[in-house]
């Protein structure tokens, strides 16, 4: 275990990805950047992280804004949720905790929008405690490293993993370690065609050593893509055109569209406008 986290620690070191949030202390900043990272693409969240942090540049200038103000800053970014849950959480972190961010489990696991990988990298990034953070990648690492055979989706092997997260965890670099786990998943041990011949662990890795890198993780058979027919109007008098605010929970709560919605069955496009835009 410890030649485990040596060696990670070692090749991070050297190719660690020079990223915004990497440059920082600041709680908050390391806590909105992994809210964006929670279902975003390192590349894609970085403008936004830049964007939102100049209009928000602490939790009360958050937690002062309106809800519309957030999500507008959100824009592109998708899974709107996520600005949602934070701006509650900022809101609550100002009324409750003194404007900081909390520093144990529980008080993280509490607000909105904060599961065991958020609070995980908070706890280790920003506070320096011995806490693992997997997300996706580091828990593709672990699966093959230890030889996983359950599907890291299911609650059992979560537990496993976080487990065996825990026990390679170097005391006082859980940080580093975690996002070095990350890394490694993301440029070296990638789902696909993994680049052991330059893997830092590869010597310790069980599913090389079984060649079965490129069967682990097990993956689930993927879910169908909900199909759905929708219609929009376009409703405009002189300058003004109509739209329309949706509902704040839901797919794409809070956000504003032209009137429309889902097509019944059996029912025309024609007939599903004109329904929707009376029913709006
Ligand atoms: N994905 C989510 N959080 C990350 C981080 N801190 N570093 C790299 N990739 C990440």
């Amino acid at each position: 275990m410890d030649a485990l986290a040596k060696r990670l620690l070692a090749w991070y070191e050297n190719h660690r990805r020079d990223l915004p949030w990497r440059r920082t202390q600041d709680p908050y900043r390391i806590w909105v950047a992994e809210v964006m990272l929670q279902q975003t693409r390192v590349e894609t969240a970085i403008p936004y992280y830049h964007r939102f942090l100049k209009r928000f540049p602490t939790v009360e200038h958050l937690a002062r804004a309106s809800l519309d103000e957030v999500l507008k800053t959100w824009e592109g970014l998708g899974y709107y949720a996520r600005a949602r849950y934070l701006h509650a959480a900022a809101r609550i972190i100002v009324a409750s905790h003194g404007g900081e961010l909390p520093h144990t489990w529980e008080e993280l696991l509490a607000l909105p929008g904060i599961g065991p990988y958020t609070a995980g990298a908070i706890l280790s990034v920003a506070f320096g405690q011995d806490v693992p953070a997997l997300d996706g990648n580091a828990g593709r690492v672990l699966c093959r490293l230890f030889n996983v055979d359950q599907n890291p989706r299911q609650s059992a092997a979560q537990r496993r993993l976080w487990t065996l997260a825990q026990e390679v965890l170097p005391p006082g670099q859980a940080g580093a370690f975690n996002q070095a786990l990350m890394d490694l998943g993301t440029l070296i041990c990638t789902p696909r065609n993994p680049s052991c011949g330059t893997c830092p662990l590869a010597d310790l890795c069980q599913a090389r050593r079984l060649n079965r890198q490129e069967e682990l993780p097990v993956r689930a058979p993927r879910r169908a893509i909900p199909h759905r027919d929708v219609t929009a109007g376009v409703i405009w008098k002189g300058d003004r055109l109509l739209i329309a605010q949706r509902l704040p929970q839901g797919l794409l709560g809070g956000l504003w569209e032209f009137p429309g919605g889902k097509r019944e069955p059996g029912e025309s496009l024609a007939h599903c406008l004109e329904r929707e835009i009376r029913e709006e």
